[in-house]
C-alpha cells in the first residue's frame, strides 16, 4: 500500500485552545464516517470517525485488536517487535485467552470492590492535598497531585511498593510516549518488565492480599503472565487518570461557568466526570483494530485484513449524539461517550477511573476554592503525539 494520502495518522493539534480536536480529524469527519488516512510507515488505514460508526467497529467481533496481525495501524516495525516480546497482558490478544484473563481482572476491578474502596480513596486524596498545601500556596499540580492520588491507589491495588512509584513513572512516561523513539521505548519497556518480574517473585515467595498474590494464587496465570497483566494494569492504572485529572483541572479553569456550577452543586460531580472525559478523550490516537473479514461500515467496505482506527476523540464530538459537542457543557448526559471503548475489550479500570475523578476533583475544588492557574496557557506544554493527551505540569495557586 502506498501513503499518497493528504490525511496523515497521528494528526497535530494547531495552536489555540488546546483542547480542540486537529483540523484534519474534523476534516476526515466531514468526508464521512470512514475514511482512509496515511499511516507514517507508509501504509493506509480505516479511519472512523462518527460515532455510529466507532460504535459498530468496537462492538463489532470481526475486527481484532491483535497488534501483531499485519496493518494493525500506527505499529511500527520496532512497535511490533515490542509488542511481541511482551506479549503477556490482556488489551493486545483476542478470544478464548482474552476471555479468560479479562474475567479474571473484571473480578477485582467490578462496580461493588471498587464502591468498597470509595473511602480509602477519599483519605489518599486528602493526604496527597495536605502534603501539597502544606508546602506552600502554589505547586505543580500534575507532580503534587494528579500523579500521586492514581498511582497510590494502583500501588495499593496491586501491592506494588508506592516507594518504587518514581521509578516506574519515569519509565512508563517513555514507554508510551511515540516522540522519544522505538529504542528508548523498548528500553524502558524492558526495565519495566524486569521490575514487575522481580515483584511477582516476591509475592510467590510472600503472598499479600493485593491484586498479583490473588492472580498467582488463583493458579490460571503462570508467573510471566501475571506480571504482564499486573505491568498493564499499573500502566493504564496511573498514566490515563493522572492525565484526566490535570486536563480536567484546566479544562474547568479555562470554563468560570461551568466550574461555578460544579462548586455551587457538587452533586453534579458524576455527570461532571462524564462530560469531562467525554470532551477530554484522553486516548487522543485513537484505538486500534484490523478486520479479520469484510464488514460494510457507514457505507464503505472495509476489506479483511485492512487496519482500522477508531478515533473516539472526534466521535465524542459528533453533532449528531452530542450537540455543540465542541463545548463543555456539565449538565449534558454524556454518558454514551466511547472515553472507556466499547465491546469486549471495555475498559477494565472504569469503575476506578470514575471513583478517582469524581473524589479528587470534588475535593480538590471543595478545599481550594481560590484555585488558579499562575502561567498562561499559552506556556503550558502538552503530550502531544502520545497515546494519552497529557499536560507535563501545571503550574497553580490557591
Ligand atoms: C480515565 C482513565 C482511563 C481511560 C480514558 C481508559 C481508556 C481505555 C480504553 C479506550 C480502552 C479500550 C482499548 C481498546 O478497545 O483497544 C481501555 C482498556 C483497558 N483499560 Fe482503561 N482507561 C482508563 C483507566 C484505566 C484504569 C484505571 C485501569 C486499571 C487499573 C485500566 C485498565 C484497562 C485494561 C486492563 C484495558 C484492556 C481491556 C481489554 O482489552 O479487555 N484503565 N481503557
Amino acid at each position: 500500500m502506498t501513503s499518497a494520502h493528504p490525511l496523515m495518522v497521528p494528526a497535530p493539534r494547531e495552536a489555540g485552545c488546546p483542547f480542540d480536536l486537529p483540523q484534519d480529524y474534523r476534516k476526515a469527519a466531514q468526508q464521512g464516517p470512514a475514511v482512509k488516512v496515511g499511516t507514517p510507515n507508509g501504509s493506509e488505514c480505516w479511519l472512523i470517525t462518527h460515532h455510529e460508526a466507532a460504535h459498530a467497529v468496537l462492538g463489532d467481533r470481526r475486527f481484532s485488536s491483535d497488534a501483531m496481525l499485519p496493518n494493525f495501524p500506527l505499529m511500527s516495525e520496532e512497535l511490533r517487535k515490542m509488542v511481541s516480546e511482551s506479549r503477556k497482558s490482556t488489551a493486545e490478544i483476542d478470544d478464548q485467552e482474552h476471555i479468560r484473563r479479562r474475567r479474571m481482572l473484571t473480578a477485582e476491578f467490578k462496580a461493588k470492590t471498587v464502591e468498597a474502596l470509595r473511602p480509602r480513596i477519599q483519605s489518599m486524596v486528602d493526604e496527597v492535598l495536605d502534603e501539597m498545601t502544606a508546602d506552600g500556596s502554589s505547586a505543580d499540580l500534575v507532580s503534587r497531585f494528579a500523579l500521586p492520588v492514581p498511582s497510590a491507589v494502583i500501588c495499593l491495588l496491586l501491592g506494588v511498593p508506592y516507594g518504587d512509584h518514581e521509578f516506574f513513572m519515569e519509565r512508563s512516561h517513555v514507554m508510551l510516549d511515540f516522540n522519544a523513539g522505538p529504542e528508548a521505548m523498548m528500553k524502558a519497556r524492558l526495565e519495566l518488565m524486569e521490575y514487575m518480574n522481580r515483584l511477582v517473585a516476591d509475592k510467590e515467595r510472600e503472598p499479600d492480599d493485593a491484586l498479583i498474590s490473588h492472580l498467582l494464587t488463583g493458579g490460571e496465570l503462570a508467573a510471566d503472565e501475571v506480571a504482564g497483566t499486573a505491568l498493564l494494569l499499573l500502566l493504564a492504572g496511573h498514566e490515563t487518570t493522572s492525565s484526566m485529572l490535570a486536563l480536567s483541572t484546566l479544562a474547568l479553569l479555562r470554563n468560570p461557568d461551568q466550574l461555578a456550577l460544579l462548586r455551587e452543586d457538587p452533586a453534579l460531580i458524576k455527570g461532571a466526570v462524564e462530560e469531562l472525559l467525554r470532551y477530554l478523550t484522553i486516548v487522543q490516537n485513537g484505538v486500534g483494530r484490523v478486520a479479520l473479514e469484510d464488514v460494510e461500515i457507514g457505507g464503505q467496505t472495509i476489506k479483511a485484513g485492512d487496519g482500522v482506527l477508531c478515533m473516539i476523540s472526534v466521535a465524542n464530538r459528533d453533532e449528531a449524539v452530542f450537540p455543540g459537542g465542541g463545548e463543555l457543557d456539565l449538565t449534558r448526559d454524556a454518558r454514551s461517550h466511547l472515553s472507556f471503548g466499547f465491546g469486549i475489550h471495555q475498559c477494565v479500570g472504569q469503575s476506578l477511573a470514575r471513583a478517582e475523578l469524581q473524589i479528587a476533583l470534588e475535593t480538590l475544588l471543595r478545599r481550594l476554592p481560590e484555585l488558579r492557574l499562575t502561567v498562561p496557557v499559552e506556556e503550558l506544554r502538552f503530550r502531544d503525539g502520545v497515546g494519552f493527551y497529557g499536560v507535563e505540569e501545571l503550574p497553580v495557586a490557591w
